[in-house]
């Protein structure tokens, strides 16, 4: 039977696992390589990092694997909100002495604007990545042509319905469907955070049947019965985060890993607390500081701006009560989720689950 959708068969992937791209720096080139080696598609998250520092990571990928593997931004806003001076200055006093206790100090204004999408952008192109993904929105319509002309699959996330069919419209390859349970930041682009927040379980269906294109599933998803589920609710194959995160080539701080490995089911939640924009993290001392102080959090990436250098010295000093720690509802070692292993270990691992959840379903009666 013809592949239905030969945009991603151009890919030849063995296996349809994902590993999600994560900017911040867990998805280390050492990462992005070992998973597409391993049959899956790795993904660089570089939405944070310098269009110089992508063109050094994309080089390093390549020097590790022969493999396809993409590569993934953060869409600018198109309006961004003008930020409220008093606003921002009654957070820098609220952090003030968060900054003080790990020696660093509350980042000068104006603050430094996020790295240039474009300029980014355009890196990834020049070195024809086989993979462009992008989340928080839609690049205008001449960059994904220049894209897609050059061979690139582009994947475009969404979180409901009416924003796969804006993705679709746009002329994307496919769509991952990010469902409630996600780690990290929320993509949602059109209306209010709290509207896109569908669960996995029910939005893979429906984006699935509204779309005329692939639609891969995210969110909650640590290990092969997941990933099955994702296929049989009919997406082409599954995003995983957080299950990556524990891995031996993951970029984060060990005590990060740590608390994935450690937290519960009910360990994380959803704040704009740290950044401006709604993600899924384990709850910090940090994050209900901020949220129970009663100021307005400046909106992405003012927010986002204000914390990074407290974050980056909470990483430092392993305080994990002021990192970042982003996860998925599905950490949780306590379930048998997120495993410490070698990337490609877990690659084959999920593929071998995969297989045997279907069959064991196969086995029961219906
Ligand atoms: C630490 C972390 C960083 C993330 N960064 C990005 C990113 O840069 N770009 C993106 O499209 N998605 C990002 N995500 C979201 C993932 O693409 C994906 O939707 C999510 O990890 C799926 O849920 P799971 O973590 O439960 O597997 C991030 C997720 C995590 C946990």
């Amino acid at each position: 039977m013809p592949d239905p959708w030969p945009s991603l068969d151009r890919l030849a992937l063995r296996h349809p696992v994902v590993q999600a791209p994560m900017a911040g720096g867990a998805t280390t080139p050492a990462l992005v390589a070992a998973v597409s080696e391993a049959g899956g598609l790795g993904m660089l998250g570089a939405g944070l990092m310098s269009p110089e520092a992508i063109g050094q990571a994309i080089n390093e990928v390549r020097r590790l694997t022969g493999r396809p593997f993409g590569v993934n931004l953060f869409v600018p806003e198109v309006h961004r909100p003008e930020p409220d001076a008093a606003a921002i200055e009654a957070m820098a006093d609220l952090l003030a002495p968060w900054y003080r206790e790990l020696a660093s100090t509350v980042p000068a204004r104006p603050l430094p604007p996020p790295p240039d999408f474009r300029a980014q952008a355009d890196v990834v192109l020049a070195a024809a990545v086989e993979v462009f993904s992008f989340t928080f929105g839609v690049p205008e319509a001449t960059m994904l042509r220049a894209f897609r002309d050059r061979g690139c699959v582009v994947i475009g996330t969404a979180t409901t319905v009416a924003e796969g069919l804006v993705l679709a419209e746009a002329g994307v390859d496919a769509v991952v469907a990010q469902g409630s349970e996600a780690g990290g930041h929320r993509g949602t682009f059109t209306g209010t955070f709290e509207r896109g927040l569908v669960g996995t379980m029910a939005l893979v269906p429906q984006m699935a049947a509204a779309l005329p294109l692939p639609v891969i599933a995210a969110g909650g998803i640590m290990d092969g019965r997941g990933i099955a589920a994702a296929l049989t609710l009919g997406a082409v194959a599954a995003q995983l985060g957080t299950a990556f995160l524990a891995t031996m080539e993951s970029g984060i701080h060990p005590m990060y890993k740590q608390a994935i490995l450690d937290a519960t089911d009910e360990a994380t939640a959803i704040t704009r607390a740290l950044t401006g924009k709604a993600a899924r993290g384990i709850r910090t001392p940090l994050m209900a500081a901020i949220e129970q102080a009663g100021i307005a959090i400046p909106p992405y990436p003012v927010q986002a701006a204000l914390t990074a250098p407290l974050r980056r010295a909470a990483t430092r000093w392993g305080r994990t009560d002021v990192m970042a720690l982003w996860a998925g509802q599905g950490a949780g070692q306590g379930a048998g989720q997120a495993r410490a292993l070698p990337a490609a270990t877990l690659v084959a691992a999920l593929a071998r689950e995969a297989r045997e959840a279907i069959a064991d379903v196969a086995d029961k009666p219906l």
